[in-house]
């Protein structure tokens, strides 16, 4: 969603700013903007569209300029407003001497507005954000001290904000101030930046402070302050941040996804490394930090996740169920915080999300905590804020995911729900010990088996060629894989605009059936050994009676399988309890080819954000 980043020190402002916001790009925008101190002036830049026509507005008004040497820069997603020039942030008050950047939603930002028009300001955008504009240059008008004016502004505020202010009268400070929208400060010799996420700054520094909710940052070349709500001085761990710049690097893909893709294996290494010694060890999951006692007799868990980390959630429900016979309940976050739940301090919530910002997520977190249950965090950012709220957390370590597309970090996340139901199975011992050495055995072996699908392509290739002008998909299958039909849908609905649905096999013909002829292919995920597999090629051959076009995704080496399908996508063996991680991929491979095919901007996606933040 949108993106914050401000600095100030000797660099070129335009170009640290720039790179901020261009690394923070993957999130999802559709206008960017930058307000500069510049002899002291306060000048602003904004534009509609991608940050190639900001870049072209610097260039064409770059006499403007004489030596900025502090700034803020926004990529905003609109949520008050259509994208617009006169919505884009930076906003101003009507002096335009102060200046505004903010992520987030003000929920009573019409009030507030209606107040303030009273007081003779002039409204000019659709935004919430104008308001705190106008807000907090009312405030710093009685003040006159920046930090104060953002503070009571602040405390009138209801919502979510990340924000950061300049004002022409207080010469290269930026003050921050956040409250359930992440923010952090960059620290640096001589020099200080200010972000809504770590791309941001990552080139430049790795030494960080995350700024928690009600706090508010004064920061300068050479100082950072940070306060509470009441004023008082807040001291603050200075953290390292794990990623090497070289992460935001395509290394030579096209797509950040095709990059994302092919680090598949690589992940599920990491995920093993320091949990899966041999297959005569048990699990380390010392992350999890429940007594074995309390976990040996646990008897409900539910998990919580939203798009992408929800369907991993659904194996994970499958895994636990069928390893540890624990019952799990999985449900979408933003249809949970809204019912009335069974949860209490006896049920274990797992909340699974590779940003951890999902605005959703979070608030069904904070309810599951109110009910004093143990929450268990599985996320790709242990940095995130709902890491911050997690009593055990299982870090999944697949590397920053640009791609607003999730994938590796979906393998990461199958796999952590792998090794959870696994530890819990050897805590109970509810499973044999022979078939848990089989499976981390075949666990082991993933990684190689990815590396054989993403080493010859050519025939999902071919079918993404045959496909891509078709409008409308059906995914089937059942059991354990019922996640990754969904899963598959999700992809090519995302990154392609096609419809496509994910749907349990035994389902078709209670409706979707009547849907089916010539036009309307259905892929089908078949793997043989297991209970599903006869059932769900029955189902095709149903799907086949009505005309439909078939694609099969398969382990099955069964060559009859040529005749029935109109392409056959197969993947190495393996078990049907562990398919996921594997059929995943083939999946992903099929959407990005068909989005590659039409045109599509892969890694941005319209209307999409790789973090949603709000609710
Ligand atoms: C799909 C995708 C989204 C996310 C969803 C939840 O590719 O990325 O569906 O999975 O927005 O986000 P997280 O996992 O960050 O909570």
């Amino acid at each position: 969603m949108c993106g914050i980043v401000g600095y100030v020190g000797n660099r070129d402002v335009v170009e640290v700013l720039f790179k901020g916001l261009t690394n923070l790009e993957y999130r999802g925008y559709d206008s960017a903007g930058m307000a500069l101190r510049d002899e002291g002036e306060i000048k602003i830049f904004k534009t509609l569209g991608k940050l190639i026509n900001l870049k072209n507005e610097l260039e064409n008004r770059k006499s403007e300029l004489i030596h900025p040497v502090c700034g803020i820069g926004h990529i905003r997603w609109a949520t008050h407003g259509s994208p617009s020039l006169v919505n884009a942030h930076p906003h101003t008050c009507n002096c335009g001497r102060l200046v505004v950047v903010h992520n987030g939603i003000i929920e009573n930002y019409k009030e507030l507005r209606e107040e303030l028009i009273k007081k003779g300001c002039k409204f000019k955008s659709q935004t919430d954000t104008e308001t705190i504009a106008h807000l907090v240059a009312d405030e710093y008008a009685k003040a006159k001290n920046l930090e104060i004016a953002v503070r009571n502004s602040v405390k009138k505020l209801q919502g979510a904000y990340a924000i950061c202010v300049m004002h022409k009268d207080v010469p290269d400070v930026i003050v921050g101030a956040r409250k359930h929208a992440p923010m952090l400060v960059g620290i640096g010799e001589n020099e200080n930046f200010i972000a809504s996420d770590t791309p941001a700054i990552i080139e430049y520094t790795k030494k960080t402070i995350y700024l928690d909710d009600n706090e508010i940052a004064v920061v300068t070349k050479d100082s950072v302050k940070i306060t509470d709500i009441d004023g008082n001085l807040v001291n603050k761990k200075v953290e390292v941040l794990p990623w090497e710049p070289v992460a935001l690097s395509k290394l030579g893909y096209k797509h950040f996804m095709l990059k994302e893709i092919h680090e598949q294996p690589d992940v599920i290494r990491n995920v093993l490394n320091g949990k899966l010694f041999d297959i005569d060890s048990p699990i380390i999951l010392n992350e999890v930090k429940i007594d074995k006692d309390i976990l040996k007799k646990l008897n409900k868990i539910e998990i919580i996740a939203c798009g992408t980390s929800l369907h991993a959630a659904i194996v994970g429900k499958y895994l636990i169920e069928d390893f540890a016979g624990i019952s799990v309940e999985v449900e979408a976050s933003s249809e949970y915080i809204y019912r009335k739940t069974t949860t209490d301090a006896s049920t274990l919530v797992i909340g699974v999300s590779q940003s951890g910002e999902t605005a959703d997520t979070i608030t069904a977190i904070k309810q599951a905590r109110e009910k004093k249950s143990h929450v268990l965090i599985i996320t790709n950012r242990p940095d995130s804020n709902m890491a911050r709220l997690a009593d055990s957390l299982i870090p999944v370590n697949a590397g920053i995911e640009v791609s607003v597309a999730a994938t590796k970090s979906y393998t990461a996340q199958l796999m952590s729900f792998y090794l959870l139901a696994l530890h819990l199975a050897e805590i109970k011992g509810s499973l044999d010990k022979e078939y848990i050495k089989n499976l981390k055995h075949e666990l082991i072996q993933l990684p190689t088996k990815i590396e054989e699908i993403l080493s010859n392509t050519s025939v999902i290739q071919e079918c993404a060629r045959k496909f891509s002008s078709y409008k409308n998909f059906i995914y089937i299958s059942r059991g354990v894989n019922l996640a990754s039909a969904y899963e598959g849908a999700l992809k090519l609905k995302e990154i392609s605009y096609i419809n496509a649905t994910g749907y349990p096999a035994g389902e078709l013909k209670h409706g979707p059936i009547a849907m089916l002829d010539e036009t309307m292919p259905v892929l089908s995920i078949l793997i043989p050994g297991g209970i599903t597999y006869e059932k769900v090629l029955s189902n095709s051959e149903e799907a086949k009676a009505r005309n439909a076009k078939l694609i099969a995704l398969t382990s099955s080496n069964d060559k009859s399988l040529d005749n029935l399908f109109d392409i056959v996508i197969r993947i190495p063996s393996v078990s049907e309890i562990l398919s996921p991680v594997l059929t995943c991929v083939p999946l992903q491979l099929l959407a990005y080819y068909i989005a590659e095919f039409l045109g599509k901007d892969v890694d941005q996606p319209r209307n999409l954000a790789k973090s949603v933040t709000v609710e």
